[in-house]
């Protein structure tokens, strides 16, 4: 059905280390394509059905399949269709805020129903025709969405897993709030010669990331990085990618960008899958900014969710 799909919410911040969320749907009015998108929760306050299941977008409203209660975007019940009389006040599906950035849609989500308490990540809308359209890759993993954002900064294993010539730099290491920005630069073997690699990342919360990644002036990728905690220790990780396809030496190099990064994240996924969890690793010099990492995750685990 267009404009509606069920979807299990991402929080753009963090509440406690994995837990279940809801089943949720995205409904857009058919009238008006992506116009005001709502995120309801999946299951209809009435007997049950999960509304993504046959329900219906009916201009501004969602109708559940079941006995054809009707709700509007902020989740108010405004019709039994069956019993005309009947009140409608405290009939409601629980109704989370939803963001659009850069042509991806974002939801926040809490076990308490709190109000978002920071902004989300500013992202560059693509420009048509200077980047390819977004191109989305999605993994399943048996982890914790704190492995795999640390994966952002642990330099040594580009070395060693992923097979690239050089140990990463890092030239910055911000974080204000509940922002962290980092920018890394790496040579890279081309068939150019070797070409000066540039990663800015920019995560917003625990959950999100936006990353540029170039290699010279031949090549440049932007992708976000969505992690969606399912369980205790599984997590969805989904990777939208565009590559910059004019004002570059070599679109097609950027295209091929996107597939050496899903590869590498590949990679990375068995690790995850396998690996135990040290709070006190041994590190040496070389390993990357890992426990300031750590430390900078501390204040979403301390929000006491
Ligand atoms: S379960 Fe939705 S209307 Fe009855
Ligand atoms: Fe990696």
């Amino acid at each position: 059905m267009a404009g509606i799909r069920c979807v299990t919410p991402t929080r753009w911040r963090k509440a406690r280390y994995g837990h279940s969320g809801p089943s949720a749907m995205i409904s857009c009015s058919g009238a008006r394509p992506l116009g005001a998108p709502s995120l309801l929760d999946a299951h209809c306050p009435h007997l049950g059905a999960h509304l993504g299941h046959g329900g219906r977008v009916d201009g501004e409203r969602l109708r559940c399949p079941f006995h054809g209660w009707t709700f509007d975007g902020a989740g108010a019940c405004v019709a039994i269709p069956y019993s005309p009389d009947a009140p409608l006040d405290r009939r409601r599906v629980v109704s989370w805020p939803v963001a659009q950035q850069g042509g991806i849609l974002f939801a926040w989500w809490h076990p308490t129903g709190e109000a978002p308490r920071f902004e989300l990540v500013r992202l560059d809308e693509p420009a048509c025709g200077e980047w390819s359209r977004y191109r989305r890759h999605r993994w399943s993993v048996a982890s914790v969405w704190q492995e795999l954002q640390e994966n952002l900064v642990d330099s040594a294993h580009f070395r060693y897993l992923h097979g690239v010539q050089s140990l990463p730099a890092f030239d910055c290491f911000e974080a204000d709030g509940p922002v962290l920005e980092i920018k890394m630069s790496q040579d890279f073997m081309t068939p150019r010669g070797v070409q000066p690699g540039f990663i800015a990342t920019r995560l917003v919360g625990p959950y999100i990331a936006s990353v540029r990644f170039s290699i010279g002036s031949l090549a440049e990728i932007r992708f976000v990085t969505a992690v969606t905690p399912i369980e205790r220790e599984g997590v969805a990780l989904e990777l939208s990618f565009s590559a910059r396809l004019a004002g570059i030496e070599s679109p097609d190099m950027s295209l091929a960008l996107i597939d050496e990064v899903i590869r590498q994240v590949d990679q990375d996924v068995v690790i995850w899958n396998n690996k135990a969890h040290w709070p006190q690793p041994m590190l040496a010099p070389g390993d990357g900014p890992i426990m300031r990492f750590r430390r900078w995750t501390e204040q979403f685990s301390a929000l006491g969710d």
